[in-house]
C-alpha cells in the first residue's frame, strides 16, 4: 500500500540518518519526529528541536525522557536555526510539519517568511546526501499562502544542487498533506 505522507517522511529520513548524525525537527509539537530522530542517531548523535509552544516542550521532554543527552529543545522558532546552531554543523536531515499544534490553539501556525528562513539555514548547513522535509498541512486559514510560498522556494533552487519531490495523493477530500523532500547533491 502507498505510504502516507507522514509514514513517507519517516522512511525517507531513516534511509539515510544513521549513529552519529546531528539533525533538525524544525516543529517539534508533539514531539513524535523528535523521538523518531532521536532513536536514528544513537547515543553519539544530536537532534535540535524547535517550537515557539511551551505545551510542546512539555509534550516532547516527557516523550524523549530516555533520550535527554541526545535531544537539544529550543524553545524559539525554527527561524533562529541560523543563530542557535554553528554555521559549519554538518546537518543530516531536518523535518518540518506546517500547520498548527493538532488539538491545540488553531491560531499559532508556521508562517512562510519564518518558514522560508529556516529551510535557508538549514539548506547551508546540508551535508551531500542529505534530506530536508517539509510535510505541508494547508487547510487551515493562511495555510493556502504557506503552502504556495514554500512550493515556489523549493521549486526554484538550482538543479545542479538539489534534488526536489513531490509527494501527493491527488484525488483526496480534504486537503491532504503535500510533502516535499530537498536533497544535496553531490558536488
Ligand atoms: C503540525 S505541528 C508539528 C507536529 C509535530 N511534528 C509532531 O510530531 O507532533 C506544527 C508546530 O509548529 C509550531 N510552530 C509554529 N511556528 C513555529 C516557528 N516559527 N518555529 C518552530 N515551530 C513553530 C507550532 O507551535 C506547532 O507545534
Amino acid at each position: 500500500m502507498l505510504l502516507t505522507a507522514l509514514r513517507y517522511s519517516h522512511q525517507l529520513l531513516k534511509e539515510i540518518v544513521s549513529e552519529g548524525d546531528h539533525v533538525i525537527d524544525a516543529t517539534m509539537g508533539n514531539g513524535n519526529d523528535t523521538l523518531f530522530l532521536a532513536e536514528l542517531v544513537g547515543e553519539t548523535g544530536q537532534v535540535y528541536a524547535f517550537d515557539i509552544q511551551e505545551q510542546a516542550l512539555q509534550n516532547t521532554r516527557e516523550k524523549i525522557a530516555d533520550y535527554k543527552e541526545r535531544t537539544t529543545l529550543f524553545l524559539a522558532g525554527h527561524e533562529t536555526i541560523e543563530e542557535k546552531i554553528a554555521a559549519d554543523q554538518p546537518i543530516k536531515a531536518a523535518i518540518f510539519n506546517l500547520g498548527y499544534l493538532p488539538k491545540s490553539d488553531k491560531q499559532i501556525i508556521t508562517l512562510p517568511e519564518t518558514t522560508k528562513q529556516a529551510m535557508q539555514a538549514i539548506l547551508k548547513r546540508l551535508t551531500t546526501g542529505g534530506r530536508m522535509i517539509i510535510v505541508i498541512y494547508y487547510g487551515h486559514e493562511g495555510g493556502e499562502a504557506e503552502k504556495n510560498e514554500v512550493i515556489d522556494f523549493c521549486q526554484k533552487l538550482p538543479q545542479e544542487e538539489f534534488r526536489v519531490l513531490n509527494y501527493q495523493f491527488i484525488n483526496q477530500r480534504n486537503s491532504p498533506p503535500i510533502l516535499l523532500c530537498v536533497e544535496k547533491k553531490s558536488d
